[in-house]
């Protein structure tokens, strides 16, 4: 009886020309997961308003958010690693806007937390995510730090969404119509 899972088709912990690694879809779909998590609490938030019963969504936005920060610059650092040695895009004008399009997600998910913890850092509280402090509280509070926060993170925030169903979109489009196994580099066991 042949193996199923030969070396050839298992995921490698690095990424290859053909599939993502271990490493690059663990931080993929868990960052998905916690990035999903922050949507639903602020989506019920701004539905529902300021209430008691959405502490358990709203009160981890900052905590899960500070973890995000950590990660985006984890894969980020990743990518650089592995960026002759991934899946490419194509050079026509739909592998560009790939490109382009994923360098927009790296940049929204690092600047959205960015400007969230630069507010925090300036803030008249001390900043204690995982009930450590992380910034001693600022007196007097640093104003411009609150104010491109208040002006930036909410509305950067809904456009990542935004961005993301188009990435989700996409990937649909590549299953359903190209059928070119792209969904398979990030979540398949074969290439
Ligand atoms: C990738 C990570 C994050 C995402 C996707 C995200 C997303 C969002 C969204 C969509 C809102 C709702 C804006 C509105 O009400 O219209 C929001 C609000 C908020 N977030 Fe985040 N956030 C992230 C990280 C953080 C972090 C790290 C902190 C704290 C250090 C934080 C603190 C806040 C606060 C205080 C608000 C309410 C005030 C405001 O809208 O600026 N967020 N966030």
């Amino acid at each position: 009886m042949r193996h199923t899972h030969t070396p050839a088709t298992r995921v490698p912990l690095r990424d290859t020309p053909q599939v993502y690694g271990k490493i690059s879809r663990v931080l993929h779909w868990t960052m998905a997961v916690l990035i999903l998590w922050q949507f639903f609490g602020m989506g019920l938030r701004a539905i529902f308003g300021r209430q008691d019963w959405l502490a358990p969504f709203v009160g981890s936005h900052a905590p899960v958010g500070t973890a995000l920060f950590v990660l985006v610059i984890l894969r980020g650092l990743w990518a650089l690693a592995n960026r002759r040695n991934r899946p490419a895009h194509d050079g026509g004008m739909l592998g560009k806007a790939a490109t382009a399009g994923h360098a927009l997600l790296y940049a929204l998910m690092l600047t959205i937390p960015g400007l969230a913890l630069l507010r925090a850092w300036g803030s008249d509280r001390a900043f204690a995510p995982f009930g450590f402090q992380i910034f001693s509280a600022k007196s007097p509070e640093v104003e411009w730090t609150g104010n491109l926060a208040g002006a930036l993170h909410g509305e950067l925030g809904w456009f990542l969404l935004a961005v993301i169903a188009g990435h989700v979109l996409m990937v649909g489009v590549h299953q359903a119509m190209w059928r070119d196994g792209t969904l398979a580099r990030m979540a398949g066991r074969r290439n």
